[in-house]
């Protein structure tokens, strides 16, 4: 039988150092331990703990597929833990992602964001995660299109016949809470007309139309429908599977050369310019920012992350390159210029979207003053 293997990429912002600028060491040293044990007691089979700006990352590889209770649960208790570690040492926003108290099986609609895949496994397989800060899910839109759907990005959409029958995409309406599946090349333009909405349609999964094989897998929160009110940037996860008959890795790295605008920056309540990272530029500082992007790759094996001569897990930090240098200026040259905007359109976001607003108090302060025009 086929090998399954599950990879998991469950976040949480826990609590972060100097506002909500960087995960700080004795938090990851509460991850590192937790998953360490689970290791040793073979409930996962790799792990890997990283940070994308204020979130703390735990990417884990196991064999106990999508929504499993026991991994949902380790991962619900390290947050807790690392949130009780945040709060005595006074760090900020001390477990502000860990909206519900009691933990019911399923780490979904608790706060933290959850990408999940489960696999069977090819003779090789590359996967990449993505991780972004001060941002939401829908960020990933744009360039799940460049990658999956655009023939001018992915040259294997015309070159590879593997490839030919093109993309299955699943996309939530997180206002409805609906989905609906959409195929492309043949539904492209409504495909587009939905998702270019980002702040309400989000692509959730995707799949290769020839045989259904999973490609890509997406964290889809919206932390303030939780809580039902601001409670912090939705901060998304995204795995993504390429090479032989799939976009190649090159290929899913392609979109990330120039940078987009997202929603999300300073207070959930601005437009920012997306900046790919290494690990050790995943910080967020200037208004908060600019949102931030990490790109991890590795291979599975045999429900391992495939590793060193050491039994290290070997991972690639896709954005420790100058090939995304000029995406880096173009954020800080975008960003710069929005920042001199201030408060005004399109750099702040429509009234409805800000997280952060005292309109209501303005015009309530303001109502009698208000004239027939
Ligand atoms: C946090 C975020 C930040 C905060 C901002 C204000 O996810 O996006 O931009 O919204 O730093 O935070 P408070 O109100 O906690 O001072
Ligand atoms: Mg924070
Ligand atoms: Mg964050």
């Amino acid at each position: 039988m086929t090998q399954k293997t599950t990879v998991s990429i469950i976040k949480c912002d826990v609590g972060s150092l100097a506002g909500h600028h960087i995960v700080p060491k004795p938090l990851f040293n509460v991850a590192e331990k937790n998953l360490k044990t689970a290791k040793e007691q073979g409930l996962i089979n790799s792990y890997y703990v990283f940070n994308a700006g204020d979130d703390l990352e735990l990417l884990m590889v196991h064999e106990k597929g999508e929504s499993n209770p026991e991994i949902h649960k380790l991962a619900w208790q390290t947050f807790k833990e690392a949130a009780d570690k945040a709060l005595s040492l006074k760090l900020y926003g001390a477990g502000q992602d860990l909206l519900k108290d009691a933990f019911s099986g399923n780490i979904r609609g608790m706060g933290p964001g959850v990408a999940e895949m489960e696999i069977e496994e090819r003779p090789s397989d590359p996967i990449v995660v993505f991780a972004a800060d001060k941002t939401s899910a829908g960020a990933f839109n744009y360039p799940l299109f460049r990658i999956f759907a655009d023939p001018m990005s992915t040259a294997g959409l015309v070159i590879d016949p593997n490839m030919a029958d093109g993309f299955k995409f699943e996309v939530m309406d997180t206002m409805d809470n609906t989905k609906v599946v959409l195929k492309s090349p043949e539904e492209m333009y409504d495909l587009i007309a939905l998702i270019g909405t980002v702040q309400r349609y989000m692509i959730s999964r995707v799949w290769r139309a020839r045989d259904d094989l999973i490609c890509s897998s997406g964290s889809i929160t919206r932390l303030s429908q939780i809580a039902g009110k601001y409670v912090g940037k939705d901060d998304p996860v995204m795995i993504v599977r390429g090479q032989h008959g799939l976009p190649a890795i090159g290929e899913i790295l392609v979109p990330f050369m120039h940078t987009y605008l997202v929603e999300g920056w300073m207070r959930g309540s601005h437009w920012g310019p997306i900046m790919p990272v290494s690990l050790r530029d995943s910080k967020c500082t200037a208004f908060d920012g600019p949102p931030r992007l990490v790109a991890l790759g590795f291979q599975v094996a045999n429900g391992h992350i495939a590793c060193d001569d050491n039994g290290i897990p070997m991972i690639a930090d896709l954005f420790d390159d100058p090939a995304f240098e000029l995406a880096r200026k173009e954020a800080v040259k975008v960003g710069s210029m929005l920042r001199r905007m201030g408060e005004f359109e399109p750099a702040r976001l429509g009234p409805e979207e800000m997280e952060y607003t005292t309109l209501h108090q303005v015009l309530s302060k303001l109502k009698e003053r208000f004239k027939p025009a």
